[in-house]
């Protein structure tokens, strides 16, 4: 069964005892209003994993880390491994986020290299694909979106393919207020999802959970997850904010 999911990615943002109370007061949420096999993930900086990890105790609520470095261990001064993150107690992790894509330049390779990593050290990838907005202006935007899968995910073997989601980010979308339409995320989150069945068969395809990210909010959440091919979403800023948070999975 595809799997529900809604993840939390909290950026560069929350110092240590703000992301631990947001953790909290989520927690509790979810005791008092219990997921019923949707999964939430909240994906934190590093420096709040551990302790996040120990006080999420709702069924189908983890946490997950932001990126990880594609070595296992060594001279990477800064650096986190995914064996680190496994360690804290954090079940996945986000792999080629645009922001990482743009600012650090990570590239297919790297985020390919990342991937198997991750998977290596027992964690869920969320891989993050997405065209900038002159990708889709020049109508490139199903090429760009196709080749960031191609390279980065679609060298996996099944088994391994089968511990990923993906999440399609849209860059114009992300921290814009501008969101996708629902037919926008719906078309392409449709071509990913028939990529997969062409890569990797039907079987594969309707098991894929595909999460949509960009601007999402409570108010816009319900239409975009009710398309068939939406299967949750990638929050950022609304993630940072609980009632805001939690309305997002009540929509799911
Ligand atoms: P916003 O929800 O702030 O647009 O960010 C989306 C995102 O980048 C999640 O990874």
């Amino acid at each position: 069964m595809r799997k529900k999911i809604v993840a939390g990615n909290w950026k560069m943002n929350m110092k240590l005892n703000d992301g631990l109370t947001l953790a909290e007061d989520i927690n509790s949420h979810f005791i008092t209003n219990p997921l019923n096999g949707r999964k939430v993930i909240l994906c934190t900086p590093f420096i709040h994993l551990s302790l996040v990890s120990k006080l999420l105790t709702a069924e189908g609520l983890s946490s997950g880390a932001q990126n990880c470095n594609d070595h296992s261990s060594g001279a990477f001064t800064g650096e986190v491994s995914a064996a680190m993150i496994k360690s804290t107690g954090a079940g996945s992790v986000i792999i080629g986020h645009s922001e990482r894509r743009t600012y650090y330049g990570e590239t297919d390779g790297l985020l390919a290299a990342k991937t198997a990593e991750a998977l290596r050290n027992g964690l869920m990838v969320i891989f993050c694909c997405g065209e900038v907005l002159a990708e889709r202006e020049g109508k490139i935007h199903f090429e760009v979106v196709r080749r960031q899968l191609e390279n980065g995910l679609f060298v996996l073997s099944p088994e391994d393919f089968s511990k990923c989601i993906i999440a399609y980010e849209p860059v114009w979308a992300i921290g814009t207020g501008v969101t996708a339409s629902p037919a926008q995320a719906q078309e392409m989150h449709a071509f990913i999802r028939n990529l997969v069945r062409e890569k990797y068969g039907t079987g594969m395809a309707d098991e894929t959970t595909i999460l949509y990210g960009g601007s999402c909010k409570a108010s816009n959440a319900a239409e975009l997850f009710a398309n068939p091919d939406v299967d949750g979403g990638l929050i950022g800023g609304a993630s940072l904010l609980k009632e805001e948070f939690c309305n997002i999975v009540k929509a799911l």
